[in-house]
């Protein structure tokens, strides 16, 4: 029996995960649900599954902790997380942007197995992921992906890896367009129903930019070799050449349900429990180079990548704020890149030794994301 806990139940993963979850009653026992408010939603699942620990950040309010079923026990902030972790043997890390950071940190740390969706924390704790690669299960469809194809694969015959990206809303609108671009039109996803956070990534290709990174953490190859392709019906989540000229590619639905299965009972294998695809369904199959001119993001996080220390937190904790400052309508689309452009070049703090130390790092960017808004933006309007 495996005994799950969820961080980050209510948002799109956890949720999904539950989905997983529920359909194998016998294998699976949710031990403990977290979220950051004690809503109705999280509620809902307590009363469902019936975890032993329900956690949140913020205090509940009115009757929500009298209104939790007899035997679940309540517990608030970063505690109640080290208790979730230490109840289970597998945790999901489904908790959006850096608020993910700290968690999977303390999951590794306790010896736990890390089904690592936040992707923030695979970016930013590049050598307690190296340190901790056999506790650690990708769930990120491309790098579950590539997980799988690199199973048994000599690294030193890896010509390039692929990530697909589905190239998002603007895939084909001009600069002037995209300038433009509205939070409404950014969160319209053409593919994946995500959080807010991601699909705003999705559509600046930053968050692509954040999975060549968590590549090159999670697998150890090289940022050279790691290259990222449109694949606009994204069905093929990752694609391995080899020096022989093969390309193996791992396809699948557009239904992140898939890489969460392969997760929660890695290495076992598990009958999908929905509706079957049909290999019809995931024709056809195309690719596009990226355009890096209307994409800057991308060659942003490889130069970061390339960096490496201090940079890598500094753009993590920039992007959160910048898209923050782009979804209330404070900053333009385009102006999302170039916030993180101009706090990049001011960084003047040393590389992180600890898990704190770049929690300060991912601060002091969205302190500095700030001081240029209010400088630069917040006084032209
Ligand atoms: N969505 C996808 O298909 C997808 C695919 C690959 C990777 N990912 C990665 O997975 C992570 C989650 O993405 P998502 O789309 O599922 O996000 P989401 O829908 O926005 O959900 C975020 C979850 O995190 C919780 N949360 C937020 N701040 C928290 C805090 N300070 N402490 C504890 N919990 C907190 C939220 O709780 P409340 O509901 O109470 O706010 C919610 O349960 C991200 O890192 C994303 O990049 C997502």
């Amino acid at each position: 029996m495996i005994r799950l806990a969820v961080l980050g139940s209510t948002g799109s993963v956890g949720s999904q995960t539950l989905e997983v979850a529920k359909s194998f009653p016998d294998d699976i026992k949710v031990v403990a649900l977290c979220a950051r408010r004690a809503s109705e939603k999280l509620l809902a699942q307590v009363r469902k599954f019936k975890p032993e620990l329900v956690v949140t950040q913020e205090e509940p309010s009115g009757d929500w902790k009298s209104s939790l079923p007899e035997g679940v026990r309540y517990s608030r902030g970063d505690e109640g997380i080290e208790e979730a972790i230490s109840l289970s043997d597998k945790v999901m890390n489904s908790i959006a942007g850096v608020h993910g950071i700290k968690p999977a940190y303390r999951v590794l740390s306790a010896g736990k197995i890390l089904l690592a969706s936040n992707k923030e924390s695979i970016v930013c704790l590049p050598k307690v992921v190296e340190e901790h690669r056999n506790l650690i299960v990708p769930v990120d469809s491309e790098h579950n992906a590539l997980f799988q194809l690199l199973e048994g694969v000599d690294t030193e015959d890896i010509r390039s890896v692929y990530l697909t990206a589905s190239g998002g809303p603007f895939r084909k609108w001009s600069l002037e367009e995209m300038e433009k671009a509205t939070p409404e039109e950014a969160l319209r996803h053409p593919r994946w129903n995500m959080g807010a956070k991601i699909t705003v990534d999705s559509a600046t290709l930053m968050n692509k930019g954040f999975e060549m990174l968590e590549a090159k953490n999670l697998f150890g190859i090289d940022l050279t070799k790691i290259r990222v392709i449109i694949h606009p019906q994204s069905v093929v989540h990752g694609i391995v050449e080899l020096k022989d000229g093969s390309f193996f590619m791992h396809a699948g639905p557009t239904d992140m349900r898939v890489p969460i299965l392969h997760a929660l009972f890695y290495p076992a294998r598990r009958e999908y429990p929905f509706q079957k695809p049909d290999l019809t369904d995931l024709s056809p199959i195309t690719f596009e180079e990226v355009d890096g001119e209307r994409f800057r993001a991308l060659d942003i996080a490889k130069s970061v990548g390339q960096r490496g220390g201090v940079y890598v937190p500094v753009l993590v904790g920039a992007d959160e704020e910048a898209v923050e400052l782009f979804l209330s309508k404070r900053i333009g689309f385009l102006d999302i890149t170039r916030i993180i452009e101009e706090t990049l070049s001011e960084v003047d703090i040393p590389d992180p030794k600890t898990v704190e130390d770049v929690l300060e790092a991912v601060s002091w960017a969205r302190r500095k994301v700030r001081e240029i808004y209010e400088k630069r933006y917040a006084r032209a309007r």
